[in-house]
């Protein structure tokens, strides 16, 4: 199964991807997370990355497309895979078809007050990777991921002036794709303003249906 999860930032695609990549045994794959290791490690792509992302703008197309080109081509992907937040201009839709095109498009719905809300709680662990929110998903120890033991801390991109220009750029730049993969019938919207619970219940709903 190769599916797509579309979403503004703060939809809860990581969030939910965890469970969906599980479940169909597929390897869960974010541009957002390589990218931030890319920064991490200073990697010449991660220099180029940082400033981009810490503006909350995209990275450029022709860097995303070429790192998405080679980690697509890795074994693990041959039977499918679950992409995390790839891709978002129509430029990226283009080239993820030329590869091979895609079985489902689940687009999280939510408004840009909720989500600005979830923003200012999500604390990340920066070793694991793994997501919380202060309230809506704690760890059991605050300030502490339950996962690995390392201190979590806030995404650079998180504050709210970044996320409002985030939104706009989901607007402007990746919200095309909503018609996109429509009209190729693959999309199916899913309404994730509900709890973490709520979206998963959601997201099953359109997964059972699809199954028959
Ligand atoms: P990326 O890391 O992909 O960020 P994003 O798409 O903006 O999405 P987020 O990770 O912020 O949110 P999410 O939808 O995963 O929500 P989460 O589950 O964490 O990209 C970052 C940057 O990298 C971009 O701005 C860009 O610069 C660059 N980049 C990445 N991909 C690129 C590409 N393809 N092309 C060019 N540039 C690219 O949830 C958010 C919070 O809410 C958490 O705290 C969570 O616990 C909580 N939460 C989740 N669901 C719920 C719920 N239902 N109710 C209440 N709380 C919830």
């Amino acid at each position: 199964m190769k599916i797509v999860l579309l979403g503004p930032p703060g939809a809860g695609k990581g969030t939910q991807a965890e469970w969906i990549s599980a479940e169909y045994d597929v390897p869960r794959i974010s541009t957002g997370d390589m990218l931030r290791d890319h920064v991490a490690r200073q990697t010449q792509l991660g220099n180029l990355a940082r400033q981009y992302m810490n503006e909350g703008k995209l990275v450029p197309d022709d860097v995303v497309i070429q790192m998405m080109r080679e980690r697509l081509e890795e074994e693990d992907c041959r039977d499918g895979f679950l992409l995390d937040g790839y891709p978002r201009t129509l430029y990226q839709a283009q080239a993820l078809d030329e590869a091979g095109g895609l079985d489902l498009v689940l687009y999280l719905d939510v408004g840009d007050e909720e989500i600005v809300q979830r923003m200012s709680g999500r604390r990340i662990c920066p070793r694991c990777g793994e997501v919380y929110h202060l309230v809506n998903d704690p760890p059991k120890v605050e300030g502490i991921c339950d996962k690995c033991g390392f201190t979590l801390k806030v995404r650079e991109d998180d504050k709210e002036s970044t996320v409002r220009k985030r939104l706009e750029v989901f607007r402007l730049q990746t919200a095309p794709l909503i018609s996109f993969y429509a009209s190729k019938d693959i999309l199916r919207k899913v309404e994730s303003s509900g709890s973490i619970e709520e979206t998963t219940a959601n997201i099953r709903t359109v997964l059972e249906d699809l199954e028959g």
